[in-house]
């Protein structure tokens, strides 16, 4: 068996920056209520018809990733890409970048796990190097949320958190005697898939509603029971960091730093308060981004190792929770 390793990390932001006065505008919403609640003060949006979506922003944080990696383009084996705001309904972005990056007939896995995605599209892309099928895959992670989001008032306590950006990561067979990715955890809880979602467009919408009446507007934008997520999401990234913890005989001490899916601050420092971990040991980017949901750990990862907050031979640990419910972690040797 392999063991797979970081070998370079990218990310982008499109320009347009928002920040919490501009939304003050659309919806009954203060400066001082986003940032007390979530820790935002930005985030970014794209502008329309400046040609950002899901897919060319991750085909910008992938060559960046690929640069990063000291590789060509042509030695990817295999592209996972995981987005819930893809360009079409079908096909995946997987292939949109394929193309973009001129790999013609290599193979590409899209996942849809949300906020957890990019550790799923990590994981599969590990097992796909342990294995021995491929030696390098491309992952990528990338949202465009801003077109979707309800900027009325009905819609304030969602619209305010979520970004647009995309990271990727080049995984490569590791040299020897580097530890790699040492653990990876998923899980699921189907039960609460509506909690966090967006209803349409769906092919069981379509064929109930939306053809014969045009449907109920409200499907087209995420609804988010926020106070239920929050509650379920400090519980679940506790767990999911101790059972890496546990896999891999490691204690929070151990941990150089933590790069949380970027959530809402507050859950991140309470995580940070309950294991006993130093500032300078979890990495928080989203007063500048947002919530950028399957981004939102690349990008981060990305810009941690670029300011030097993560550094090569760095315990890292990855964790996530978000819709399905989903949630997720990996703990790494970068
Ligand atoms: O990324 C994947 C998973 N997602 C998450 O992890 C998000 C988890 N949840 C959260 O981050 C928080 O629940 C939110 C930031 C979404 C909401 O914060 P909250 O502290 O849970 O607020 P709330 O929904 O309980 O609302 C508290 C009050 C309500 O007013 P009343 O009923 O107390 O009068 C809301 O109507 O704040 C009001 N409110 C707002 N006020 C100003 C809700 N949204 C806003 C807003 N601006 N944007």
């Amino acid at each position: 068996m392999y063991t797979s390793f970081i070998q370079g990390l990218g990310h982008f932001l499109p320009p347009r920056e928002i920040d919490n006065a501009h939304l003050s505008q659309f919806m009954d919403t203060s400066d001082a209520w986003i940032q007390e609640r979530t820790g935002i003060q930005t985030r970014r949006w794209v502008e329309k018809g400046d040609g950002w979506t899901s897919a060319t922003m991750g085909h910008e944080a992938a060559k960046m990733a690929i640069e990063h990696a000291g590789i060509s383009a042509s030695e990817i084996d295999h592209i996972v890409f995981a987005t819930i705001s893809p360009d079409y309904y079908f096909p995946g972005n997987g292939v949109l970048v394929q193309e973009m990056l001129g790999l013609d007939t290599v193979g590409a896995t899209d996942v849809r796990n949300a906020c957890s995605g990019f550790v799923y599209a990590l994981s599969i892309a590990n097992a796909f190097i342990q294995t021995g099928q491929y030696k390098t895959v491309l992952v990528i992670g990338a949202e465009l949320q801003s077109p979707v989001l309800d900027l009325s008032d009905a819609g304030r306590h969602v619209s305010v958190i979520f970004g647009d950006g995309a990271g990727a990561a080049v995984l490569g067979r590791a040299p020897e005697g580097h530890s790699g990715i040492q653990s990876v955890h998923l899980h699921a809880q189907g039960k609460h898939a509506l909690e966090l979602s967006m209803q349409g467009p769906s092919a069981i919408h379509w064929l109930n509603e939306i053809a014969d009446t045009h449907g109920d507007p409200s499907i087209f934008a995420p609804h988010m029971n926020g106070n239920f997520i929050f509650k379920n999401a400090v519980v679940r990234f506790m767990e999911v960091i101790q059972e890496a913890l546990a896999a891999t005989g490691k204690s929070p001490s151990d941990i150089d730093c933590l790069v949380p899916h970027q959530a809402n601050l507050r859950i991140a420092q309470y995580i940070q308060a309950k294991m006993g971990l130093r500032d300078d040991q979890v990495y928080n980017n989203i007063q500048r981004y947002g919530n950028t949901t399957g981004a939102s750990i690349p990008i981060a990862f990305s810009e941690a190792v670029r300011d030097g907050s993560i550094q090569r031979g760095d315990t890292v640990c990855l964790a996530a929770f978000g819709a399905g419910f989903t949630w997720a972690s990996a703990l790494l040797t970068y």
